[in-house]
């Protein structure tokens, strides 16, 4: 256990300016034990922008919950129009840099005032309106890092689409799934979008999942590549191929857009659906992560005061990728609707060097920089010379998120890119909570590196043994969310009972200590003697490869679906960059084995052929990096994998001696008499 960790003391001038004091805090963590509801209530009288105010705070019939009932209101003014009347109207909202075709510097540039990205959510808004999509509609965006992506997710949210976005590096297959889950009716996607000098082919892949896919009615299409000559963006230099419009079903974003329009913003239900996220969890198929909109706009919003500072004038900058949750929460819904002035870049860290990320910080004077430990790994390796190459001294706070950060990447962070001047804020949170959750709050908690230290004020959380009792401090268990909250998931799209069976079941309550049932989030963690919490990683079927959440499960399907495999189980073992790595144990059918060409270059080139299988079936981000062929996989009794015995013979930690197959590992099995429950 990780006791006497070096503490780093809040500086005092941060503490004399930050948005939550130190009295503030303690009013709001006592206010918050005092009385639950009106608590909250409070907050979202003061911080929401209401179309019809709320009666009722709450409504918990476990494990489903509503909040701030019968109120109605509409996201997009949250974050637009309730900023025209004042001094932000004017004020930047987003700064776009993308790609060039030639991959250098000068970046492709485009700004955005508040009044500007309102009015050309308006225009969208109008638009995907005229095309036939209403309130209740399922709008699927599968988008690079553009302005258009921004613009797209806040006009579903104007006339009450619920929007789903796909993260770009998914394949077809996975779009196709998650756009027939959804019954998605339109599909907003871009002739492409540049990352490391190469063009994504986007649309390409909406053809081939929308061939799929008989809900889908339209697909606008922005041309980031210039190819039409009357959009938004210069002609591409790098080539590719013309785009297909399949008449009657596409349609350019330009053609699409009612410029000029003022489209009112729907009243919505404060639980109407805002969005559904598709994530992974231990069975093979992505939950559809179901949030509402009220009190997702409350939590966004408050945690961009309290957690990330934001100030009027900060230039704030999240690197996730609009497809994640982070990228909903803290690239859009929340520095926008604290009217913030928001940095987007589309392209990658490394591309065409380890500078880039560096160069756009001191040219846009980013005050506010969050990103994930895996990128600051990467960044570490490369050395020193990268980031001092570039003024980083407008920065004053920076931010981590996606998976534990070691505490040697988080003492480069802080020395390194923060020239130990700023506080970084390790947030711990999930696509299900809807933002951060534990977090230390700049100027206040003294940081510990690796640590996310303590739950934000209103937030509930605990460390319990399988009986849902807390454990000792320094021991470790469950972590888990013991009172709903605001931002909390609402359903799994179509399935609430996997909803109430994966988040609710483990600890149902009341039992012990607990009085009601908490919701388990997958995590291990542990208190140390200050009470604060290590996360540990997640302890179910789920690993974290590079800060994208994968299912083991996922993995072995794609695995399976190949003609030449018979069984396969994946585990992640530790990996120095990515944080996990994916490594795959699989048996292959008799006849390929036996087959006269079956050598050793063979294995080879199954085993390459095999990832790019998985590339394809998922997307590029979860191929695995080892193969290992075995004849048979250890299971226990009850037929389930032994996966902590894998992940020791993967990491090495259990001798094989020079062999590696089936037989042994069932026999290093028994030998251990494995109980059913692994
Ligand atoms: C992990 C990303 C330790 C954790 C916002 C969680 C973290 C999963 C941290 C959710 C952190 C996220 N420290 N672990 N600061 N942040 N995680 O849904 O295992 O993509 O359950 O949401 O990432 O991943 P998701």
């Amino acid at each position: 256990m990780i006791f006497n960790q070096r503490v780093v003391q809040p500086s005092a001038k941060f503490a004399q300016q930050a948005n939550l004091n130190k009295e503030h805090h303690s009013k709001l963590l006592h206010s918050a034990l005092d009385n639950y509801e009106k608590h909250w209530a409070e907050l979202a009288q003061k911080h929401i922008h209401w179309k019809k105010t709320f009666t009722i705070p709450m409504k918990w019939n476990p494990p489903f919950v509503e909040w701030f009932v019968d109120g109605e209101l509409n996201i997009s003014e949250q974050c637009l129009d309730r900023h025209l009347n004042g001094s932000v109207a004017n004020k930047t909202a987003l700064i776009w840099e993308g790609e060039p075709c030639n991959g250098l510097e000068p970046l492709e540039r485009k700004i955005l005032s508040y009044h500007e990205l309102h009015a050309e959510v308006c225009a969208f808004a109008e638009g995907l309106v005229r095309l036939g999509v209403r309130r209740g509609d399922r709008v699927a965006l599968y988008m690079p890092m553009i302005p258009e992506a921004v613009v797209a997710m806040l006009a579903c949210a104007r006339i009450g689409a619920t929007h789903t976005v796909v993260f770009g590096g998914f394949s077809a297959e996975s779009l196709c799934d998650r756009i027939l889950d959804a019954q998605a009716k339109c599909v907003i996607t871009a002739n492409g979008g540049f990352r490391r000098g190469k063009i994504l082919s986007l649309k390409q892949a909406v053809d081939k999942a929308v061939a799929e896919c008989p809900c889908v009615e339209n697909v606008v299409v922005v041309d980031r590549l210039g190819e039409t000559g009357s959009g938004n963006y210069p002609k591409s230099t790098t080539s590719f191929s013309p785009t297909q419009m399949l008449t009657g079903r596409d349609r350019w974003y330009h053609d699409v857009r009612v410029a000029g329009s003022s489209h009112a913003a729907e009243s919505l239900p404060a639980e109407h659906p805002l969005f559904i996220l598709y994530t992974s969890g231990t069975t093979g198929k992505p939950k559809g992560v179901v949030h509402g909109t009220a009190g997702y706009a409350l939590w966004t919003n408050l945690t961009c005061q309290w957690v990330f500072d934001i100030k009027p004038d900060d230039v704030y900058w999240c690197t996730a990728d609009i497809g994640w949750v982070t990228g909903h929460s803290y690239v859009v819904y929340g520095p926008l609707s604290t009217g913030a002035t928001v940095y987007m870049y589309e392209g990658a860290p490394d591309f065409p060097d380890f500078g880039r990320f560096w160069r756009c910080i001191e040219r846009e004077k980013i005050s506010i920089f969050y990103t994930a430990p895996t990128a600051i790994r990467a960044f570490m390796r490369q050395g020193e010379h990268w980031p001092a190459k570039s003024n980083l001294s407008t920065l004053r706070l920076l931010g981590s998120v996606g998976e534990p950060i070691n505490p040697e990447a988080w003492e480069w962070y802080h020395s390194v890119i923060g020239q130990s001047q700023c506080p970084i804020v390790d947030t711990w949170w999930q696509t299900e909570t809807g933002g951060v959750m534990m977090s230390p709050l700049p100027g206040l908690t003294p940081l510990k590196p690796g640590s996310a230290t303590r739950p934000l004020p209103g937030i509930a959380v605990d460390v319990v043994d399988d009986a849902g009792s807390p454990v000792a401090k320094g021991n470790r268990g469950k972590l888990v969310i013991t009172k709903p909250w605001p931002s909390q998931l609402r359903t799994v799209h179509g399935d609430p009972e996997r909803y109430a069976k994966t988040y609710w079941s483990t600890f149902a309550g009341p039992a012990g200590m607990q009085k009601e049932p908490y919701y388990f989030t997958g995590d291990g963690a542990f208190k140390d003697h200050d009470g604060d919490i290590w996360v540990i990683g997640r302890v179910d079927d789920v690993i974290n490869v590079a800060g994208h959440r994968i299912g083991t499960m996922e993995v072995e399907s794609a695995l399976v679906d190949h003609h030449c495999v018979a069984e396969s189980a994946v585990v992640g073992i530790p990996d120095a960059l990515k944080g996990t790595a994916v490594y795959a144990f699989v048996t292959l059918k008799n006849e390929v084995k036996q087959a006269p060409d079956w050598n050793d270059e063979r294995k080879h080139a199954l085993a390459r052929e095999l990832i790019t299988h998985v590339g394809g079936i998922i997307g590029s981000f979860a191929k695995p990096d080892h193969i290992r062929f075995t004849d048979s996989l250890p299971k226990t009794r009850s037929g389930k994998i032994m996966r902590r015995l894998l992940r020791d013979v993967a990491t090495g930690h259990e001798s094989l001696g020079d062999t590696t197959t089936l037989e042994d590992v069932s026999v290093l099995a028994t030998l251990r008499q494995s109980s059913d429950d692994e």
